[in-house]
């Protein structure tokens, strides 16, 4: 199945919420896999349908299924089944549903999943590693508003070896041009004859927070990896594979981060040792 972009209704993309996904009803009835498009149509035009209690004969009237109350003679329509999808995006893979150049994008690792999903954050096409994609919209809000201080771990490759003193000005907060950084978990893994490997736990994701950090130090990162979102790690997941995550990782997620106001959060224990 072919990926769609989420349909908003025209000329209010603006007032509506990022990645809200709107439909048009005979659309959404078709879906429901209980008649063709066709039937839909004629359906709705019969006024057999109403949305938020007021009857609609406009096949093409927009909803969105998780606000709206649909009802197809008196029964509610179920709003679509929530996926969470955990992908193991590789480097040079945009974050976007299509590129004008013809590069390659996430969807393309996506062809066997038959639902509409979208990225919860942003990878850079440089930048390999986990990356979240579903249709639950608050699920994202939690996992991306910086305010929720949900960790994302990153194993970084840079260009030079960073002394002790460097990787504690990375825990302690940087000064950005956007900002000042909030503490940060770091941990060194390994230092090779003149580059210095570690784990950086964060709880903002800002744009290419990490690149630019390391940057501050008279450093480049050389290779970035996205190995956590709070405590989902990558495991045996292969790089440009998926699977869904489980109900339990879910509600992990869910309930990761919670803290508002300065400190790093609730991170992984392991990110700190
Ligand atoms: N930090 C970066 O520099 N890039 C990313 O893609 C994510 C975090």
């Amino acid at each position: 199945m072919k990926h769609r972009k989420p349909e908003r209704r025209p000329g209010r993309a603006s007032a509506a919420p990022q990645n809200r996904i709107l439909k048009t009803l005979d659309r959404v009835l078709s879906k429901a896999g209980i008649c063709s498009r066709t039937e839909a149509r004629e359906w709705i035009v019969r006024g057999r349908m109403k949305v938020n209690g007021k009857t609609v004969r406009d096949p093409e009237h927009w909803v969105d299924l998780d606000r709206d109350q649909v009802v197809l003679d008196g029964r509610p329509l179920q709003a679509e089944k929530k996926i969470h999808v955990l992908l193991y995006k590789p480097k040079g893979y945009l974050t976007t549903f299509k590129d004008p150049d013809g590069r390659p994008t996430v969807y393309d690792l996506l062809q066997r999943l038959d639902q509409w999903v979208f990225p919860v954050g942003r990878l850079d096409q440089d930048t390999s590693g986990l990356l979240i994609m579903t249709n639950d919209t608050d699920f994202a809000e939690h996992v991306t508003n910086p305010d929720h201080h949900v960790p994302k771990t990153y194993l970084v490759k840079c260009s030079t070896l960073l002394t002790d003193e460097q990787l504690e000005r990375l825990r302690g907060g940087l000064e950005l041009k956007d900002g000042p950084t909030r503490p940060a978990h770091v941990k060194r893994v390994r230092d090779s004859a003149s580059k210095t490997f570690f784990e950086i736990t964060i709880t903002e994701g800002r744009n290419r927070q990490v690149r630019r950090m390391v940057e501050a130090l008279e450093s480049k990162v050389l290779k970035l990896v996205r190995v956590a979102i709070g405590p989902i790690r990558i495991h045996d997941l292969n790089i440009g594979h998926w699977r869904i995550l489980t109900h339990d990782e879910v509600r992990l997620l869910r309930k990761s981060g919670g803290r508002r106001g300065g400190g790093a959060g609730n991170l992984p224990a392991e990110a700190g040792t």
